[in-house]
């Protein structure tokens, strides 16, 4: 699913350069659940934001499904990230003005699906994370771990290959952590290749592999 030979990424500031990404080589199978950890600084978010095609390297190659991603070509990384990828965050990133049912059904709006079916797949994708009950409600009226399970819904709809998630339990209490945990499980069980960063090691437990990063560099 994911093949990375050589990853380099550094910023600059005030003309000083903060190399970041010093070097990684990283093989991700299709069906795979890692987890990505490492001390804070280390370079995870920059890392998965260049898996998911967020953000760029400097230098180094990436194929993802057999695609090569050319870091030159902007739209073809916003093409890529439709195709394959669905995006967890920590703190959730909903749309606050609007319902969850919406904020499901907002990836769908350039399928060209018609508004109701739109809404009967957002709907069943919110029952598949249990939280249908919730689907006329405003994020605000949401539990932290409803909000995640609504933003996981929101990563699932378009049926990505690939799941990718920093720090997904980071704002939850533990039990609300480990649900959400169960749930990355059962997706994996049902085929999704998924890519987490955490720094909680109870977390880390959950997936197959575990990548240690450190000061740019896999150890
Ligand atoms: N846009 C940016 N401009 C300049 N420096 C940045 C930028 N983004 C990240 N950095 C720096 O790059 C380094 C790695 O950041 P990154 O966010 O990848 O770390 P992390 O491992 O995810 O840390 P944490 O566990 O705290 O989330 C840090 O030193 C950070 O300050
Ligand atoms: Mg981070």
């Amino acid at each position: 699913m994911i093949q990375i030979e050589g990853l380099y990424k550094s910023y600059w500031r005030s003309g000083v350069e903060l190399a970041v990404i010093r070097g990684v080589d990283l093989f991700v199978a299709a069906g795979e659940f890692v987890a990505i950890m490492g001390p804070s600084g280390s370079g995870k978010s920059t890392l998965l934001n260049i898996i998911g095609c967020l953000d760029i390297a400097d230098q180094g190659h990436y194929q993802l499904s057999g695609e090569r991603v050319d870091h030159s070509i902007p739209h073809k990384l916003a093409e890529l990230r439709a195709r394959y990828i669905g995006f967890i965050f920590q703190s959730f990133n909903l749309i606050p003005t609007r319902t969850s049912l919406d904020n499901v059904a907002l990836p769908l709006l350039y399928q060209g699906l018609s508004r109701s079916a739109r809404k009967s797949r957002a709907l069943s994708t919110l029952q598949r994370v249990g939280v249908a009950d919730r689907s006329t409600h405003l994020p605000s009226q949401l539990s932290g771990g409803q909000q995640q399970r609504v933003a996981i819904a929101r990563a699932l709809v378009n049926q990505p290959q690939l799941l990718i998630a920093d720090e997904p339990t980071g704002a939850l209490d533990s039990r609300n952590g480990e649900q959400v945990m169960k749930l990355f499980k059962e997706l994996h069980e049902e085929g999704h290749t998924i890519v987490m960063v955490t720094h909680d090691p109870v977390i880390g437990e959950w997936a197959d592999r575990v990548v240690s990063l450190r000061d740019g560099v896999v150890v």
